[in-house]
């Protein structure tokens, strides 16, 4: 066939095709095929331009009959691609939108970490949510922007993202997802139902995130077991029960973290009656690499702390991702209430290892030493606050030191290397529990079920270099402690506090409801900034040197997340859950 004659063969062809437009599709779409009030336009419609014949022909033969366009499955199915092509000449120069271009599943990859990664649970191992990133600072922080919104089908994510390389991890209740940094976008989706016969946090759905090792997702299930994801499409490699064999009412809430080419996680469930333990798994298999209970049983030290019954179930949950020192290969984990919260009938003692901080050797998960805030709690005050660990000169010698605010209202200064007290004093014009933090480490306790009642609680918190302020939220409240206390309605305060002494610099009291279970945390950075959620839902960016608000987006939701930021493609965004939604904002 000559060149010629092909040509006539395809113009042919063409004519055929807009012909059969005219008889079969002009009457809805137009004669020239810019709609009418019968069908849309499809002349220069990004919506046909960004697909191919074949499925604009399986699309005309299907049809889409509930939003009025027909099914032609009657033409010859030559008719049917010659339309399709048709489709696509009068589309050959519509501007494809970016997102219509979008891949749905763009190829996830990694490599060395970048900068502005967030790559654990709290950014970085020492637990300090003070991020070097600047981009975003006091003078365009008036400018930051909803950049997208990612909905997850439950109300009161607790999560903080990870991002790595463009691409943010995120959890709901056994959900993860991957969505594309830029765009929200889901690239892949992890889920399953809800386990049965859960109890507490795990069956409310919490989970706080995921950690990341080279080409695996991991992450815990409600019912406390570990999986492993495949990073590139969110597929189950293994799933290892962490409590294997234990009859006990294991939650699972917490964000691992990958330390040593190990996955450490804890347990939920201490209100519940169960063994706290910390664990390391192997991230290849599943293996189990070590356990460290957190109550000791008969013939272990820490024993002699309970002077009633064997403790089977004396709780020390472990629900609260830790935080580790690499140059001591040390992990700082805390613990939890003892069990029964409230009835120590059967529990004389301090009751080791609950409400402390647990310093264990990372390899074998040894106890190094311990530091117990609340001996023998009767007010269910979980020591499970962040851990921060700061390498600075503290009055006058350069130190190791572990931050710690705790709920039962005191703000403590420890030697990490030792556990040595350096400072504990009352972050809350009420404390009445104890007079004071003795020189010996020991509270001098004046009514065990005095106040406060939740101080502070397992939201994250932020010392800045450069102020050397340490920034939390306080919530200066008494319910349920003995009658006389006159004010139990409580007021919340975002405070800062001077490490050497202890003193409140600067505090901004909080709008909405003190007694609204917000715990939206503290997210400081290089840009002078701290970030953090208001109990009436308002996400706020403030001066780290005064607390002054500079901007502030209504999410309109009771947040239950702490904030967190990541940088790609050279410029800075900050992601917090809020309610339902994962909220990405940049300039
Ligand atoms: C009875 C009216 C009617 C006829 C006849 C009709 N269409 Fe449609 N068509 C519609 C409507 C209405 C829609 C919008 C459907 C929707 O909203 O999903 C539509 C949608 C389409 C779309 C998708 C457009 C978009 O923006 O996503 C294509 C492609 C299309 N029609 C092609 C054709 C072709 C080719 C023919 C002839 C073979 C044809 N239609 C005949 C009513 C018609």
């Amino acid at each position: 066939m000559s060149r010629f004659a092909l040509l006539f063969l395809l113009s042919a062809q063409q004519l055929f095709a807009q012909q059969l437009f005219t008889n079969r599709c002009a009457g809805c779409h137009g004669e020239d095929a810019r709609g009418t009030a019968k069908g849309p336009g499809l002349a220069m419609n990004p919506r046909v331009a960004e697909q191919s014949a074949e499925q604009l022909r399986a699309y005309l033969e299907r049809g889409n009959a509930g939003a009025g366009m027909p099914s032609f499955a009657d033409l010859p199915a030559d008719d049917l691609v010659s339309l399709a092509k048709y489709l696509r000449r009068i589309n050959a120069d519509t501007i494809v939108g970016p997102e219509a271009a979008t891949e749905p599943t763009r190829k996830i990859s990694w490599g060395a970490p970048q900068p502005g990664d967030w790559l654990t649970y709290n950014g970085n191992y020492s637990a300090n949510r003070y991020s070097p990133l600047k981009q975003i600072g006091t003078l365009n922080v008036s400018l930051l922007k909803l950049k997208w919104v990612f909905p997850i089908a439950y109300f009161g994510l607790e999560v903080t993202p990870l991002a790595a390389n463009g691409v943010l991890y995120v959890t709901g209740p056994n959900q993860v997802f991957a969505l594309d940094a830029l765009t929200g976008e889901a690239l892949w989706h992890y889920s399953r139902p809800a386990s049965t016969g859960m109890v507490g946090d795990a069956r409310l759905g919490t989970n706080r995130g995921v950690a990341i090792l080279r080409d695996r997702v991991f992450f815990v299930t409600d019912n406390a077991h570990l999986l492993a994801l495949d990073r590139a499409s969110g597929k189950l490699l293994w799933e290892t029960p962490m409590a294997s064999g234990e009859q006990q009412h294991y939650g699972g809430t917490v964000a691992p973290l990958v330390v040593n080419e190990t996955v450490v996680a804890g347990v939920a469930g201490a209100d519940e009656g169960i063994r706290g333990f910390v664990a390391a798994f192997r991230p290849d298999t599943g293996a189990l690499v070590w356990r460290h209970w957190t109550v000791p049983r008969r013939g272990e030290p820490g024993i002699e702390t309970w002077q009633g019954k064997e403790p089977i179930a004396g709780g020390g949950s472990t629900w609260l991702t830790g935080s580790y020192d690499p140059s001591s290969d040390t992990l700082y984990w805390p613990t939890g209430n003892p069990w029964p919260d409230g009835d120590d009938r059967d529990r004389p003692g301090d009751n080791l290892y609950t409400n402390c901080v647990l310093a264990l050797n990372a390899k074998t998960g040894d106890l190094k030493w311990h530091y117990q805030f609340t001996p023998h709690d009767l007010k269910d005050r979980d020591a499970t606050e962040p851990n921060v660990l700061v390498d600075t000169v503290y009055k006058g010698k350069p130190s190791r030191l572990l931050l710690h605010a705790d709920r039962n209202g005191f703000f403590y200064v420890l030697d990490r290397t030792n556990g040595e007290l350096l400072l504990a004093k009352p972050f809350l014009r009420r404390v009445d529990w104890a007079k004071s933090i003795g020189p010996d480490g020991r509270p001098v306790v004046a009514d065990p079920r005095g106040c406060p009642s939740d101080a502070a609680n397992w939201d994250a918190t932020a010392f800045s270099p450069v102020t050397r302020l340490y920034y939390f939220m306080a919530l200066e409240e008494c319910v349920g402690g003995p009658t006389g206390y006159p004010d139990q309605t409580g007021q919340r305060f975002l405070r800062a506090v001077n490490i050497e002494t202890g003193e409140i610099v600067w505090e901004v009291p909080q709008p909405g409801p003190a007694r609204a279970k917000t715990w939206s945390g503290v997210l400081a950075t290089a840009g002078d900034l701290i970030f953090y959620g208001q109990p009436n839902g308002g996400f706020t960016a403030a001066d780290q040197r005064n607390g002054k608000t500079l901007w502030q987006f209504p999410t309109n939701v009771r947040m239950k997340a702490s904030p967190m930021t990541f940088s790609f493609g050279g410029n800075q965004y900050i992601a917090v859950a809020a309610g339902p939604n994962i909220l990405c904002f940049g300039l």
